[in-house]
């Protein structure tokens, strides 16, 4: 059993073999014919194409748990696609209706939950470092996935970007990465820098005051002041979401104004950086992050790619912890 708690905690030869297996995965669900995914296909005709890859591991006998205390669209979503593709069996975890209301701990009900033949845990969680807590606390072989928790990490994101950024750049090496945004609340800032620092990227962040990290210093990154000369000439932009759900009174009082600043619009992105690929872990905030414009045009694509690519690099996590 495998968990994924933390990008730190991953070697560079880890990350590139989980994005090597996802890339064998996505090869494995083209359509030969038409050279791109062919979405009408549906799942047999996945299986039947990469059926060679699936045996090599196979998960199939695996049941994967998954328990988001917050809610999701792309990291839950994404998780059950990618377990259905392995063969796994999946159990959605409803945290309203479960015996967790009637006062159960989390540590006990996962325990259950091993009695009854899960494996492999998904967790989202608002505490920073719960899936880390839990995987101490259970002391039955089940592995833990950080699907997100709190403001501390979330791995497969990065992972998820680092891959999406790969396929356009070919490496990240000398790039210039410029993530900006609601950084002091962002876990998705912080499990991309500690990726794409290992990797040898160069990484900038630019927040307004408001949403800078009062420990901003502690973050081996270079902080940039202003928004438009942060993104001067980048290879990325990656946009970040205003974390709506954690912002204090004040927070939200400065956050009305966030996009009357720093919203991406075309004219901005074509005058200051026109080669960047726009990427954001979604969900956006429309017209605040970035303009309805540049989001529905060929440039805003590449965010759908990238949950694309959440299915593929989620299947090799999950083949990695099950499989
Ligand atoms: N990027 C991301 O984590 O999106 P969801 O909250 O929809 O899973």
């Amino acid at each position: 059993m495998k968990n994924l708690i933390d990008i730190k905690r991953l070697k560079k030869e880890e990350i590139t073999a989980i994005i090597n297996r996802a890339a064998e995965f996505k090869a494995a669900s083209q359509d030969p014919a038409r050279g791109e995914i062919n979405y009408t296909s549906g799942i047999s005709d996945f299986a039947r194409l990469g059926e060679r890859l699936y045996r090599a591991n196979s998960c199939s006998n695996k049941t994967a748990c998954l328990m988001f205390f917050e809610n999701s669209t792309r990291t839950k979503c994404s998780f059950a696609i990618a377990a259905q593709k392995l063969g796994m069996n999946i159990i959605d975890f409803n945290v309203q209706t479960s015996s967790l209301s009637k006062g159960e701990t989390l540590k006990d009900t996962l325990d259950n939950l091993y009695y009854m033949g899960v494996n492999t845990v998904i967790l989202r969680h608002s505490e920073d470092d719960m899936t880390e807590r839990m995987s101490k606390e259970v002391k039955f072989p089940m592995a833990f996935i950080n699907a997100g928790d709190g403001k501390s990490a979330h791995p497969t994101q990065a992972l998820l970007d680092y891959m999406t950024m790969l396929e356009k750049l070919g490496t990240v090496e000398g790039k210039k990465i410029v993530i900006a945004g609601d950084v002091s609340h962002s876990r998705v800032a912080k499990s991309n820098l500690a990726l794409l620092s290992k990797m040898g990227a160069n990484v900038h962040f630019f927040a307004p005051e408001y949403f800078t990290p009062k420990n901003k210093e502690e973050f081996n990154v270079i902080w940039e002041d202003d928004y438009n000369t942060a993104i001067t000439d980048a290879d990325v932009v990656m946009l970040l979401r205003i974390q709506t759900e954690r912002l204090s009174g004040a927070e939200t009082e400065k956050a009305k104004h966030y996009s009357e600043k720093y919203c991406l619009t075309t004219e901005r992105l074509e005058k200051y950086a026109p080669n960047a690929i726009l990427m954001h872990p979604g969900p956006v905030n429309r017209d605040i992050e970035v303009s309805s414009e540049l989001l529905d045009s060929p440039k805003g694509k590449t965010i759908l790619e990238q949950a694309r690519n959440g299915v593929y690099v989620r299947m090799a996590v999950l083949e990695n912890a099950a499989g």
